[in-house]
């Protein structure tokens, strides 16, 4: 009885406590990536000037620590009294080898306690501590904290081949990726579109290979692919010189940043070939993007161009790509042909992994060790070699359960080139739809790894490709904030992450971004709706929701303009056969947005069997024969899993059960240049009440260019009145080999 009593008021009291706290619990809800452990207190540190006094930190240590507090309160003094009033104590316990980046922070009314065993951990509590000051409106919260990550590896690419951009931005995007506790920026600079690192040995790459005379990328690509001489009027472009290496690699070492350099082989190296034609197995330039493998030189030129980047870098690792090699000018090489012959190799794939092991084998001399592009599993994996996996996760498993470390960068999750919103208003991208939720939804370590495979995974890493991203501006609007979310996944625990918590919190941090001067995508106020379809008992649940906040959505189902007094949207709708629902955003009593029209329908082909006569592909197969009449439409990716691809023909046959009055047929189609999907050449729809005698209804011919620029959606359909049971929908020529056509569903009404 007394057990509960005490039990109970202890309830009381914690109660009170929280709800004195909940301002700053708020607060630390914000923080990106989310700490690990939080005690939240009442109170807030609110001193403007405070002193900093350290225990046990090297100068060097010391004048960078007091730097980046200085980043937070601009007026604070180190001190050597430990008493003193607003007093941040820092201190650095003796190391351990697995609290490489933990710290522990206390925050109190009176000072602020930071410990941690490595200047990482201390720079990680800094970095918190800025971002309380941030997120709260006076002072920095009261609270315990007690965080270390989950992956060693917590990084961001980015390709500066394809465009050039400052030194000063690329510390600019360091200063944030510090913010957010990421440690690797692995640094593209070198591709077929240009050779971006001054090599001491090798003036041509940067005289001439580091410059194009074309204004961007697309008129390079789509154009004669030429580069030019530095001093030609029409030169664009640039390098990084020696220097200005060292500036940006010294620079992201005070933010605890590993500065991985990328110098790709065999593949993607036109500009070196164009520079040093010799190195090609034509021997002629523009003849190639792959290096000869057969001739000593390349060794040489490689070996050469290594040792200038193993003195400039203090990474452990080098990236030395090995991504999308052709073989084609290997098999017609002699010289190629003859090394594989004479090393006894079985074919190209072993000759580009004997090529990487040479190379694993320099970098070893050097102390450094070899990350490449999941490619370098073909072929034989070299023995220390750490793998990116970019081609989905495939790469990294194999290279897991091989025993070896893998870095994850699925290009499904991972490819902040692809459009974060609806291709229709958003700049130009590659292709490919990956917006934040997506990127949040990643979990890096796959569960088919065994516990010891599994610690193989060392971490995640966000790639940027940037064939169509000319501007700096334009990099951080395709990074941020999806940059928020890879923190996350990086950071917190699986169980830690939290899309509830989290989409507030990006939120917030967007209005951080930008007062950084980060020009980030904004998160779309427009409505997101959800359909689940319920074949069983025929009806489809509709939901709703905004990743704008705080906002409400208001919704009608009359036909009427949603206004302030329309119901507001709390629960999903159900809907029978069909409906019009119109929706919109209010904020303040008041509405933001035009209003938006969704029209569910639950129409008479759903759960009716379908059957190929020509199979679908392999690969985009969605939900196999299920797909084209589950009711579930596609979105703006085509690998949702609501889209189905076709590599040959669409032929197939749809089975209503019983001969049924049809008004209309919707099939759509996707189109999208970049990843060479197309729609039809021409349709033909037949009906029959058999199965067997077919007749025509309708015959359509597409009148859409090939080349249209971005994502398209058209429906090939049919409109008329007619009865039958079995529909076949056949949809014809594809352009080329290795194309696409992609349907979500055959919609009959
Ligand atoms: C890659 O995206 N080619 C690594
Ligand atoms: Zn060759």
């Amino acid at each position: 009885m007394k057990y509960i009593k005490n039990f109970v008021l202890l309830f009381a009291v914690a109660t009170l406590l929280l709800s004195c706290n909940s301002g700053n619990e708020r607060v630390v809800e914000l923080l990106i990536p989310q700490p690990a452990k939080t005690i939240i207190k009442s109170g807030r540190f609110t001193h403007d000037t405070p002193v900093v006094y350290f225990s046990n930190v090297s100068d060097s240590d010391k004048e960078n620590l007091l730097e980046l507090i200085k980043g937070v309160f601009p007026s604070a003094t180190e001190t050597l009294d430990s008493t003193e009033s607003g007093v941040i104590r820092v201190k650095q316990l003796p190391y351990s080898n697995n609290a490489t980046e933990s710290y522990d922070l206390c925050v109190s009314r009176s000072s602020i306690d930071i410990e941690a065993r490595t200047p990482a951990g201390l720079i990680y509590a800094i970095q918190t501590i800025a971002q309380l000051n941030y997120l709260s409106t006076r002072g920095v919260p009261c609270v315990i904290i007690s965080d270390a990550p989950r992956f060693a590896y917590r990084g961001i690419h980015l390709d500066v081949s394809r465009h050039f951009y400052s030194v000063e931005f690329i510390k600019k995007q360091l200063d944030v990726m510090s913010f957010y506790k990421m440690n690797r920026f692995h640094w593209h600079l070198t591709d077929g579109a240009g050779w971006r690192i001054e090599i001491k040995k090798y003036p041509r790459l940067t005289t001439f290979a580091a410059w194009r005379p074309y204004n961007n990328w697309k008129e390079f690509w789509f154009g004669e692919r030429l580069y030019c001489e530095q001093t030609d009027a029409k030169a664009k472009g640039g390098y990084y010189t020696q220097e200005d290496v060292k500036e940006i690699v010294a620079y992201a070492q005070k933010l605890n940043i590993t500065v991985i350099p990328e110098i790709e082989m065999p593949g993607h190296s036109d500009e070196v070939l164009a520079a040093y034609p010799e190195l090609s197995c034509k021997g002629k330039p523009y003849t190639s993007g792959e290096m000869c493998i057969g001739n000593e030189a390349t060794y040489k030129f490689l070996t050469d161009v290594l040792s200038e980047v193993c003195e400039l870098f203090p990474s452990e690792y080098i990236h030395i790509g090995g991504d999308e090699a052709d073989h084609k000018n290997w098999k017609e090489c002699a010289k190629c042909q003859g090394t594989i012959r004479a090393k006894g190799l079985k074919n190209e794939h072993e000759l580009q992994s004997y090529l990487i092991q040479r190379i694993e084998n320099f970098l070893s001399t050097k102390g450094k060790k070899l990350i490449g592009w999941d490619e370098i599993i073909e072929g034989g994996l070299s023995p220390y070699a750490t793998v990116m996996a970019w081609r989905g996760e495939a790469g990294g498993i194999k290279a897991a359960q091989m025993g070896h470390d893998a870095i994850m960068t699925p290009g499904n999750w991972l490819y902040f080139d692809a459009y974060q919103d609806n291709p229709a208003t958003e700049p130009e991208a590659i292709g490919g739809y990956l917006p934040l939720s997506r990127v949040y939804s990643y979990e890096p370590v796959p569960d088919s790894l065994s516990l010891e495979e599994k610690s193989h995974i060392i971490g995640v890493q966000a790639n940027l490709w940037t064939e169509y991203i000319q501007t700096e501006e334009h990099v951080e609007y395709m990074l941020y904030p999806r940059v928020l979310a890879l923190a996350e996944l990086g950071w917190c625990m699986a169980d830690a992450k939290d899309w509830e918590r989290f989409l507030p919190a990006a939120n917030r941090h967007l209005e951080i971004l930008k007062d950084k001067g980060i020009n980030a995508h904004q998160i779309s106020n427009s409505v997101i709706a959800e359909e689940v379809v319920d074949v069983e008992k025929q009806k489809i649940e509709l939901s709703f929701r905004c990743d704008k906040m705080p906002v409400d959505i208001r919704y009608t189902n009359d036909g009427s303009e949603p206004t302030i007094e329309s119901e507001l949207y709390n629960a999903p709708i159900s809907i029978k056969d069909s409906a019009i629902i119109k929706v919109a955003i209010f904020q303040n009593d008041e509405r933001i947005t035009e209003v938006q029209t969704f029209t569910p329908l639950y129409h008479k082909a759903i759960g009716k069997k379908v059957s190929y006569n020509i199979p679908h592909c392999s690969h985009y197969v969605a939900k196999g024969e299920a797909t084209l009449t589950d009711g579930y439409n596609g979105g703006a990716s085509y690998g949702d899993g609501s889209w189905q691809g076709f590599n040959k023909d669409v032929d197939v046959v749809l089975d209503m059960g019983e001969v049924t009055p049809i008004r209309e047929i919707e099939v759509n189609f996707m189109q999208q240049a970049g990843p060479w999907i197309w729609f039809p050449e021409y349709v033909d729809i037949y009906m029959s009440e058999d199965g067997e005698t077919w007749r025509n209804v309708k015959h359509i011919s597409n009148d859409v260019p090939r080349d249209t620029e971005g994502m398209l959606i058209k429906n090939f359909g049919f409109a008329g009145e007619e009865r039958c049971r079995y529909i076949r929908y056949t949809a014809h020529q594809l352009p080329k080999e290795g194309a696409y056509m992609f349907i979500d569903e055959i919609k009959v009404k």
